[in-house]
């Protein structure tokens, strides 16, 4: 039964000589044959002198930087090369398996524990694909998911549940910078808020024409926080005044994203970057999204400490409702976040 969905996975494609007809935007939506050089505006966040003298100093930036970019790279964050190399190269291996092997887990179910699967998970219903294979699966706690995820290639579940481990941390001490710098309570963000643990994973293989295509359509994460490891190819894009600009897939640093919930309890503090990814004619691609959402029933609103001199933006709302209101406004974040908008005239 899995056979001709599986072919449907471009990782199951063995040679690509012409872009399929399906993969072709039409002109208003290609990203077009001008090369976007990465840019060296995106701010680098060093966290290695966080526990010293400039903490504060550091803070700031993190702070500034989800204000003017909502989104930014971080080095020095504590996990080391080894175990990012490691875990790159399992989900590479994962992605080149055979095909019989990937079809267990092939799935358009939202509710699916670990979902293979390729463009997006209306992949019946679209006309024009993405050029986009991904894994996903749930991570935390990990004795509750980690039966579910493969255990091919050898390790897997050795070395993505360290990994996810170790992300964990690194992206629970990010909130807590975060706490920190917009005068939000220690610890705000644990329980939760932050509970839900995705990894998500992108695959794209080398495309023949990048200027007609996308590896993923122009979006906000819906979740807290995200966090991307990009290998070494360029792809990923975000939005900045209008433009798009490149990130540059740096050695041994993290992406992070503040996501659409933390715009909200923020009160509109800090953004979210609007990104995409564009295709690569000459090499396969794969990122390591790993993403904290809030459990699904936990109330989500402007907090307290931001709200000293602002009447809040939004109403309180379950992140249940709010994904609802997401995927009812198909992904497009202004409108799902207008339905949660409070007047703010008194
Ligand atoms: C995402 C995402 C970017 C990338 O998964 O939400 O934006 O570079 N990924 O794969
Ligand atoms: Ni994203």
């Amino acid at each position: 039964m899995h056979s001709d969905y599986m072919a449907v996975l471009i990782s199951n494609w063995s040679s690509v000589q012409s872009l399929p007809e399906n993969y072709v935007f039409p002109p208003e939506r290609r990203p077009g044959a001008e090369e976007i050089q990465a840019s060296k505006d995106i701010p680098i966040i060093n966290l290695e002198g966080i526990n010293g003298s400039e903490r504060s100093e550091i803070i700031q930036h993190i702070i500034k930087a989800s204000q003017d970019f909502g989104l930014f790279q971080v080095i020095n964050h504590g996990v080391s090369r080894e175990l990012t190399d490691q875990t790159m190269r399992i989900f590479q291996e994962f992605f080149m398996l055979p095909a019989e092997f990937k079809s267990k887990f092939y799935s358009n179910d939202l509710n699916s524990s670990c979902r293979l699967y390729t463009s997006t998970l209306n992949y019946e219903n679209e006309t024009i694909h993405y050029w986009r294979d991904n894994l996903t699966h749930r991570c935390h706690p990990l004795e509750d998911h980690i039966d579910h995820w493969p255990e091919s290639p050898p390790g897997y579940r050795i070395i993505v549940g360290k990994y996810s481990t170790e992300v964990r941390k690194f992206l629970l001490t990010m909130l807590e910078l975060i706490c920190e710098g917009i005068g939000i309570k220690t610890g705000y963000f644990e329980g939760e808020l932050s509970k839900t643990q995705l990894v998500s994973v992108n695959h794209h293989i080398p495309c023949p024409d990048p200027s007609l295509t996308l590896g993923m359509p122009e979006h906000c994460d819906p979740n807290l926080i995200s966090m991307l490891q990009q290998a070494d190819v360029c792809g990923l894009q975000a939005l900045k005044d209008g433009q798009w600009i490149g990130i540059e897939p740096l050695a041994n640093a993290f992406v992070v994203i503040p996501g659409l919930q933390l715009r909200v309890i923020s009160n509109g503090k800090l953004a979210s970057a609007v990104h995409r990814v564009v295709t690569h004619l000459e090499k396969s691609r794969t990122t390591i999204g790993t993403f904290l959402t809030p459990s699904n029933d936990i109330m989500i609103r402007p907090v307290d400490g931001v709200l000293t001199s602002q009447e809040p933006m939004y109403r309180g709302y379950t992140y249940n409702e709010f994904f609802s209101a997401f995927i009812g406004n198909n992904c497009e974040a202004e409108r799902a976040l207008q339905c949660f908008k409070l007047s703010t005239m008194h």
